[in-house]
């Protein structure tokens, strides 16, 4: 008998390997072969037993995510998983690293499970506004039980090794060589004539009527108005309640009522958009030692990053006070990774091994990458690059974390301004993913790939972007306070703004993140801000907030009062007042302010603002606007990005809606991009702009 493809054989065990770099998805492909072999082994008569594993890092990552946007193709992964649980030798999958999704789905319906201690096992779907469509959410129950089921299909993290051992859903580790090991057992398995053990003849644990309802009660008010947790919800509940065919068919059709949402579609475009620029691994230049200079928040959260991301770092700070501070933040956040398990023992040592601190400038002169993380002041970054031109090695990249300021004027006072990029963090740097690359006018193609390519080895999403003011994100973040602060002196209550945006989906509103940041830092930047737009009610209710001392949360007021011990937000009165007070003094008329105008008018001002950057060349494409936005500031995922948002609402009514604005509150702010006006006549979207704009760049490339 011919050998199926992607099958091994060593004796009367059978191998197939899922071999589909670079993480094992289920492609159409890798389904027919699986199809196919397992249609083979099963006739066999020389195989008595079956072991499924993956080579490279992984197991199987799941569905493959591209092919939810095509036609379907057969074999449908429903019906293939049941056609492995059906063969009658026993099938044990051998399990390492990512098990996610799909994948998992693929193990639950062999009649065995070992798995290597790298195991990452999940259910990720929910991250991509989907349900497990491949019979996982009726199988796991009659492993896990409901309660476990409930709390990995609807959170999405995956579990390690113990976890899954502990939770009956993987029946043994295998220490040293996975292959060997599954093959023993699978040996092992056929010769004691052990039965195919399927899933699904398990009994159906028990499970109070009223369990499913009050979990999802208990899910956050945002995860509940999303498609997916409710219909995870349910789709478990069936499984409970119908028998498994009638609960398979079920799951499936929930599934493809995700699949068909538009929040699923936006999860999907940001899963690619987020993985999208890859670095330039040939000009990149090798890193193996990084300086971070500045030990404060940003600088000591930018160590912890590169030190838990593999890099050994240098801190370096001009005082013994302020360095110790550094280095205590930074071992603390690696104590807390460790505690909380997020690094394990050894991870944590090495990381803590990785970070040194230096009180002299010249220290730099070790380093291939140095990140500038002081003071925000061009002539203290200035002098400091100037030092830095000459103390660092040729060939070392410079890096200028700066929010604000001119990243070509702080790279020409370094004499080498080839080595100088933009390097803007977002606060607190161990936390958040997102890293603006800001490319000044002479900054090498080289040194923007190491930087690209450091940030994706610490595990951030590098965006390239433009030196202008602001960047990409707090231009557009300008456009959205502007209009949250006009309609402060209009009447809105700090509260009532927020509440608006928040229930749009926005992580937190734009009054609490300012008394977060602190109202001092913008009411600075303002005030140095020389080309600022000439208007007196301009940021003016946070500027007043600020001139009276009220920073927000380290003042214990700001938009709202922190008087409680807990440190929680009260709205506060006198606030109302101030502000009332403020706009009489500027003649503002104040009225009531619906949440429908709220929302509208800070969302069109950031797809405006968005449009224009485009037209600029600051940002390379919608979606890495997107990506921004959704990853530095709080703009809800399931809605795509404000790009994508825009999309959805049809860029025609986004130029008509701008217009209205216009009508309402002056041209000088709401005049629609030329970008946005010419793609709402052509009838197209951003997407569309996008795809085209790929295509003849591609066909450029080729001609070329
Ligand atoms: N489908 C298609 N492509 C995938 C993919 C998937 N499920 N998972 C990863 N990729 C691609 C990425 O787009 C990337 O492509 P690129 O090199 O062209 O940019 C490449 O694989 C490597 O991915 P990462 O950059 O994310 O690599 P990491 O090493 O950082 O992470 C991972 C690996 C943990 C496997 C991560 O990729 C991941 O979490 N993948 C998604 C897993 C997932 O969501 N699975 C569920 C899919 S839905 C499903 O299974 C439905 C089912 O119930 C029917």
């Amino acid at each position: 008998m011919t050998q199926p493809e992607a099958v091994a054989r060593d004796g009367e065990v059978a191998v197939f390997t899922f071999d589909h770099p670079p993480v094992n998805a289920l492609a159409q492909p890798v389904r027919a072969r699986l199809l196919a072999a397992v249609e083979a082994l099963d006739a066999d008569p020389g195989v008595r037993a079956i072991v499924l594993i993956g080579s490279g890092r992984n197991f199987v990552a799941g569905a493959d995510v591209r092919e939810f946007d095509r036609p379907p193709l057969e074999p449908f992964l429903p019906a293939l998983l049941a056609r492995v649980e059906a063969c009658g030798k026993p099938v044990v999958a051998a399990l390492h690293g990512a098990t996610l999704g799909g994948g998992a789905e693929t193990a639950l319906a062999c009649h065995y499970r070992c798995a290597a201690g790298d195991l990452k096992l999940g259910f990720p779907e929910v991250s991509l506004g989907l349900l497990p469509g491949a019979g996982g959410t009726v199988r796991l129950p009659r492993l896990a039980g409901w309660q476990a089921s409930l709390e990995l299909m609807t959170s999405g993290k995956p579990i390690g090794i113990d976890r899954a051992i502990e939770l009956g859903i993987v029946d043994r580790r295998v220490d040293g060589d996975l292959r060997a090991g599954a093959i023993a057992w699978a040996r092992e398995l056929a010769h004691a004539h052990a039965p195919p053990r399927r899933v699904l003849d398990l009994p159906v644990p028990a499970s109070r009527p009223s369990q499913f309802e009050e979990f999802l009660r208990a899910l956050p008010a945002a995860a509940r108005r999303l498609p997916a947790p409710p219909r995870i919800v349910e789709a478990l509940a069936s499984a409970a309640l119908l028998p498994a065919d009638a609960a398979l068919a079920r799951a499936r059709a929930l599934f493809m009522e995700c699949l068909a949402s538009t929040e699923s579609r936006a999860f999907r475009y940001l899963f690619f958009a987020e993985r999208g620029a890859v670095p330039d691994v040939v000009l990149a230049r090798a890193v193996g030692q990084a300086a971070v200079l500045g030990s404060g928040t940003m600088g000591a959260g930018i160590a912890i990053s590169l030190a838990t991301g593999g890099i050994p770092v240098l801190l370096i700070e001009a005082k013994q006070e302020a360095l110790d501070a550094g280095l205590a933040r930074v071992r603390a956040a690696i104590d807390a990774a460790e505690r909380k398990g997020r690094l394990d023992r050894d991870e944590a040592e090495a990381a803590r091994g990785r970070v040194q601190g230096s009180l002299t400038l010249a220290a730099v002169a070790g380093a291939d990458l140095v990140i500038e993380a002081v003071y925000e002041n061009l002539a203290v970054k200035r002098e400091l690059f100037g030092r830095l031109g000459q103390l660092a090695k040729p060939g070392a990249v410079l890096a200028t974390n700066t929010s604000t300021l001119d990243v070509d004027a702080i790279a020409g006072a370094s004499g080498r301004p080839a080595d100088v990029v933009g390097m803007h963090f977002f606060s607190p740097a161990n936390v958040m993913r997102l890293v603006e690359v800001v490319r000044g006018r002479e900054s090498s193609r080289a040194a923007l790939a190491t930087v690209h390519s450091v940030a994706k080895r610490i595990g951030k999403i590098a965006i390239p972007v433009g030196n202008a003011f602001g960047f990409v994100g707090n231009r557009m973040l300008y456009a959205y306070g502007r209009e949250k602060e006009l309609m402060l002196l209009e009447g809105a209550k700090p509260e009532v703004i927020d509440k608006a945006l928040v229930d749009f989906g926005m992580a937190m509103g734009p009054n609490a993140v300012g008394d977060l940041a602190g109202l001092d830092i913008g009411w600075q930047v303002r005030k140095e801000w020389r080309d600022k737009p000439e208007d007196p009610r301009f940021y003016r209710a946070s500027d007043l907030l600020a001139e009276l001392g009220r920073y927000g949360q380290k003042t214990g007021r700001g938009f709202y009062r922190y008087d409680t011990p807990g440190g929680e937000r009260t709205p506060d009165p006198e606030v109302v007042e101030l502000i009332r007070a403020e706009a009489e003094r500027l003649g503002v008329r104040q009225r009531q302010v619906e949440p429908g105008e709220i929302v509208a008018r800070c969302i069109l001002a950031l797809i405006n603002e968005g449009a224009r950057i485009l037209e600029d060349g600051i940002a390379a494409s919608p979606s890495d606007i997107d990506v921004i936005w959704c990853n530095g500031y709080g703009f809800p995922r399931h809605r795509g990005g404000p790009m994508f948002y825009a999309d959805t609402l049809g860029l025609a009514t986004v130029v008509d809606s701008i217009r209205k604005l216009a009508r309402a509150h002056g041209e000088r702010d709401w005049t629609p991009a030329g970008l946005l006006v010419t793609l709402a006549g052509a009838g197209a979207s951003f997407a569309s702009w996008q795809s085209g704009r790929a295509a003849a760049a591609d066909g450029g490339g080729r001609q070329g």
